[in-house]
């Protein structure tokens, strides 16, 4: 059975579109199958983005017309069946708490919060942490989560801040971190991801979020490259 990542973040703009996209991409280029279900049904930035390029990635998004109740529904079916048939299946949530979040939460093996470290942004930050202990209480200590400082600048002045915060939560904090740099901000507007880009200007940040991804899923990838093993 697949690996559920949930990217997830009540604060808006913190990049879980960007997280999300990147890593399906990424997982898929790897030749596993992945799967990645649009649960913020609003903006759908996933599916848009993923409109826009070449891959395998088995794109699903919940209905903007649904109830809450529905939608949740909806989203435990698709994950359900999704992982089934997937080495991967990541959900990427909308910017605000919620009990949709809460679902996918419940069904991740590891949450992944990406989190831009300005002041007022870590004052949204504990509620993000306290719903995943929530589901680690609930589940046997699922989802394994990390914390991940993203479009981050030398000037900051935060990310210590962060680091200990999550550690009070038990919650640790990827050490490589992502920049603030157009690479990753261009990528959906051209049509690509970053982590396809080869131009020299670009390389280094494909690099930086490429060791980010194997520092995160370290103990997630299946050593055999399913998809390509299976034709
Ligand atoms: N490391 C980065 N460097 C530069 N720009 C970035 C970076 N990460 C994200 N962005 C840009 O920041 C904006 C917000 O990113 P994104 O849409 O991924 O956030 P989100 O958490 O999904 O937002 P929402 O809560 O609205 O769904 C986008 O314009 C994106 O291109
Ligand atoms: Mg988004």
């Amino acid at each position: 059975m697949g690996q559920v990542l949930a990217v997830t973040g009540s604060k808006g703009g913190s990049g879980k579109s960007t997280l999300s996209v990147h890593l399906a991409v990424y997982l898929d280029d790897l030749g596993y199958r992945v799967a990645l279900v649009d649960a913020d049904y609003n903006q759908l930035t996933s599916s848009k983005w993923l409109g826009r390029l070449e891959h395998h990635i088995s794109v699903e998004s919940l209905e903007h017309s649904h109830k809450e109740h529905q939608r949740i529904r909806d989203l435990r079916k698709k994950v359900r069946e999704l992982r089934e048939a997937h080495d991967f299946v990541v959900i990427d949530t909308k910017g605000e708490a919620s009990t949709l979040t809460d679902a996918a939460l419940l069904m991740a093996d590891l949450a992944l919060i990406p989190f831009q470290p300005s002041g007022p942004d870590i004052w949204e930050l504990e509620s993000t942490l306290s719903a995943v202990v929530v589901s680690q209480e609930e589940n046997d200590g699922k989802p394994d989560a990390f914390l991940i400082l993203n479009q981050t600048s030398e000037k900051d002045s935060v990310g210590r801040e962060v680091r200990q915060l999550g550690k009070s939560y038990g919650i640790p904090t990827a050490r490589r971190t992502l920049k603030r740099v157009n690479a990753y901000r261009d990528a959906g507007g051209l049509g690509t991801v970053a982590t396809r880009l080869s131009d020299k200007r670009s390389r280094r940040h494909r690099d930086a979020m490429t060791a980010l991804f194997r520092e995160i899923l370290k103990d997630y990838l299946p050593r055999q490259t399913r998809r390509a093993a299976n034709g």
